[in-house]
């Protein structure tokens, strides 16, 4: 098994996956283990089997994968995990769209913690690149859409604040957070990339509702707080975006930000796809949006320019989200109403909860918590 081991190090090398567990992380170490990586995956938590199951459950876990205790709200806590590591993918972000004090819970951490790992990055000497996922939050939160967005693209920070709109803290954290990293990595002379994914939608191995499925499912669990994102939004498949990270990590000549994003589509779009594809599901007629409102692209021509490719379409994104869901028990089969205008199947009280991202007043992901 060791010499197994060293083999495929040596082969494709040891990397770091920081939020490990959550729904980008944990499909992303399945892909670097099935590809021969040896991973060391961080989380807040590894003692607590609940949230790390699927991950030692993954093919090749046993002989290639560790778990790493590190946190973002603690300086140094990476630096063990990514000592002699080739690569790091930071993918870990705190994420509770009702914190109740967004600066010190959100804004802080994701700043101080991701520039706390460039410093582990410095310090291992080891590491030849640092990959980030960014988000779609740092391009086009602004007031006025354009019709399309690349990677030159930044969001308004004055009109987040003044705004406040549904996951201002999280736009306003990834935002500077990103800005910052830019700065110090060049200081740094550490080799960084970044990859800026829009919502991402698909299968999922982490036991509980992922937080960009509150979004992209809600027109199916009533969430309105969550229509205004998708209201002319962009979309990509987890497998395509998980691939994206390492494509991009393996290719020596990627350098900057790279939109990562294969459809856009308004909520008028989706809304239709759902009835069409999934009728046993009851989708509000939308009254009050504007039915003529213009698609929002976010342009992939930089990264497909380096010949990556999109393998999955929109309906096979969100027929993997509500299999995985519906397998899960996360989310139910149909929620069509009877002739005398009951509910045929409602969410399950817990599930509903999770779907609309009320478990403790925050979102999903740290309902276990
Ligand atoms: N999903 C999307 O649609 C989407 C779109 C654009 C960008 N992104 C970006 O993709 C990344 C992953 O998102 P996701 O959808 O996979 O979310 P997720 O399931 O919530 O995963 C995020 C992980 O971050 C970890 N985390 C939270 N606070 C932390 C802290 N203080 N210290 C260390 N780890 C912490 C959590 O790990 P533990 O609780 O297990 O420790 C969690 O598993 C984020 O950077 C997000 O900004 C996501």
């Amino acid at each position: 098994m060791e010499g197994d081991i060293a083999t495929s190090a040596a082969a494709k090398g040891t990397v770091c996956v920081t939020g490990a567990a959550g729904f980008i992380g944990s499909w992303l170490v399945m892909r670097l283990l099935e590809r021969g990586y040896v991973v060391r995956a961080t989380v807040r938590d590894p003692g607590n089997m609940k949230k790390v199951k699927h991950l030692l459950d993954l093919p090749k876990a046993s002989t290639h994968l560790t778990l790493w205790k590190a946190d973002m709200t603690e300086e140094g806590s990476f630096d063990e995990a990514i000592q002699g590591c080739e690569g790091v993918f930071h993918v870990a972000t705190p994420m509770d769209f009702d914190s109740k004090d967004p600066e010190n819970e959100i804004i802080k951490p994701t700043i101080n913690g991701f520039l706390s790992i460039i410093r582990s990055c410095v310090k291992a000497k080891t590491v030849k690149r640092l990959v980030y996922t960014s988000s779609a939050g740092t391009v086009n939160v602004q007031e006025h859409q354009q019709p399309v967005y690349d990677e030159t693209n930044w969001s308004d920070l004055d009109f987040i604040y003044s705004t406040k709109m549904t996951g201002w803290m999280y736009f306003v954290s990834k935002l500077l957070a990103e800005k910052e990293a830019w700065e110090v990595s060049k200081q740094s002379k550490i080799d960084f990339i970044s990859i800026i994914p829009t919502l991402v939608v698909g299968p999922f191995i982490m036991p509980t509702f992922p937080p960009s499925l509150i979004t992209a499912l809600s027109l199916i669990t009533g969430n309105e707080a969550h229509y205004s994102i998708i209201r002319q939004g962009q979309f990509v498949h987890l497998d395509d975006l998980c691939e994206a990270h390492i494509f991009l990590y393996e290719d020596p000549t990627a350098e900057g930000r790279y939109i990562c994003s294969s459809h856009d589509a308004t909520i008028h779009d989706l809304a239709k796809l759902i009835r069409e594809k999934w009728p046993e599901y009851s989708i509000p007629e939308l009254k009050g949006i504007d039915k003529d409102i213009p698609v929002v692209s976010f342009s992939s021509k930089k990264l497909v320019g380096k010949g990556f490719q999109y393998k999955y379409t929109l309906e096979d994104m969100f027929r993997a989200a509500i299999d995985t869901c519906r397998e899960k028990g996360l989310l139910p089969y149909s929620t069509q109403t009877h002739e005398n205008g009951k509910e045929k199947e409602s969410l399950p009280v817990a599930t509903k909860d999770q779907a609309n991202g009320q478990v403790n007043g925050s979102l999903p992901v740290s309902a276990e918590k």
